[in-house]
């Protein structure tokens, strides 16, 4: 369990988080979702007292993480799994921070083959690649078998094997109770992982819902239809208020009316359909929408058609 009262820090003139509150509840994996630059890993900071708010407060099971009697057994982490000395082996990282930790030895076999990383443990750390670190730094984050997880981007560098071992992973420690709360750039990742997301944006809290909801409340939802008379349906569709824009490829996206209604409007109309594709907002598209005023560094690309005008008669 992670509550954040008020939460908020500055560097300088920065704002990098800006009044967070926030529940994380125990047995889902939250995601942690938002643009770079909008205070993802400065909020997991100051839950790991690494950080010192500003203003606000942040607790884990009650209690400010420098007051947690034992941390490792409360809490694991991994947020820059670089920050590790490259002559060490694997195992006498894990074996060394045990140590520290009050930790029995015995884990640490037990978290490396946790990570895949039991045939590699003797070798210098130093030679790992990007994933192979992060195994590394999930296998500490586990050392002390915590009920609650923080892992600021596992994800990256890790190839498709790799991110569908963590994926189910971390389903499964969320599973067995304990709070998992996760940040990620990869929005379709987190869509097949989380079941709940907090957004945020320039520091401030933007949505904090289960998944379902935020791309039910996307106005990304739409219907892919192909047709030989488009010029036709397209004014048809125009006629009873549906939004139409062009595909890259030339079929018809249609907001604003479902798939059946779009049938029955071809039926009647006696026009052809070809491909008739009712498309959920991913949660990719819900992001875009729910984050674009907070977007500190963006490429401006154009993220929606222009209303497809072309394709209808004159004056309509
Ligand atoms: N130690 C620091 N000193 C000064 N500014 C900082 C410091 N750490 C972070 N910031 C600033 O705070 C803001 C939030 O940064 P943070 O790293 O928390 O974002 P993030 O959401 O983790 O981004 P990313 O997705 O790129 O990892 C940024 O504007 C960043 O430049
Ligand atoms: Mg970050």
């Amino acid at each position: 369990m992670i509550r954040a009262d008020g939460l908020a820090k500055r560097y300088g003139g920065t704002t990098a988080v800006d009044g967070l509150s926030f529940d994380l509840k125990p047995g889902v994996v939250t995601g942690f979702l938002g643009p770079n630059g909008a205070g993802k890993s400065t909020t997991m900071r100051m839950i790991l007292g690494l950080d010192r708010p500003s203003a606000g407060s942040v607790t884990v099971n009650g209690k400010a993480y420098r007051d947690l009697p034992a941390p490792m057994h409360e809490v694991g982490a991994l947020l820059d799994p670089k920050a590790v000395h490259g002559g060490r082996s694997a195992r006498s990282h894990l074996t060394w921070i045990a140590q520290a930790g009050g930790i029995a030895r015995k884990r640490v076999d037990e978290v490396l083959d946790v990570v895949g990383l039991t045939e590699v443990a003797g070798k210098k750390v130093g030679a790992f690649s990007l994933g192979m670190y992060q195994r590394l730094g999930i296998a500490t984050a586990l050392l002390g078998d915590p009920p609650v997880l923080i892992l600021d981007e596992p994800v990256n560098g890790l190839d498709p094997e790799g991110i569908y071992w963590i994926r189910t992973l971390m389903r499964k420690l969320a599973a067995e109770g304990r709070t998992v709360f996760v940040s990620s750039h990869l929005m379709n990742e987190m869509e097949e992982t989380a079941e709940h997301v907090l957004v945020i944006g320039r520091g401030k809290l933007i949505a904090d819902m289960p998944i379902a909801e935020l791309t039910r409340g996307s106005g990304r939802s739409h219907v892919r239809v192909v047709s030989p008379q488009v010029a036709e349906l397209v004014e048809g569709l125009h006629a009873i208020g549906a939004t139409v824009t062009a595909e890259e490829d030339g079929a018809l996206h249609v907001v604003g009316m479902d798939a059946p209604e779009i049938g029955d409007l071809a039926r009647v109309m006696g026009v052809g359909l070809h491909e008739l594709t009712p498309k959920r907002a991913s949660l990719e598209a819900a992001f875009m929408d729910i984050t674009r005023d907070s977007v500190q560094y963006s490429s401006g690309a154009p993220e929606v058609a222009e209303p497809l005008r072309a394709l209808t008669p004159e004056g309509k």
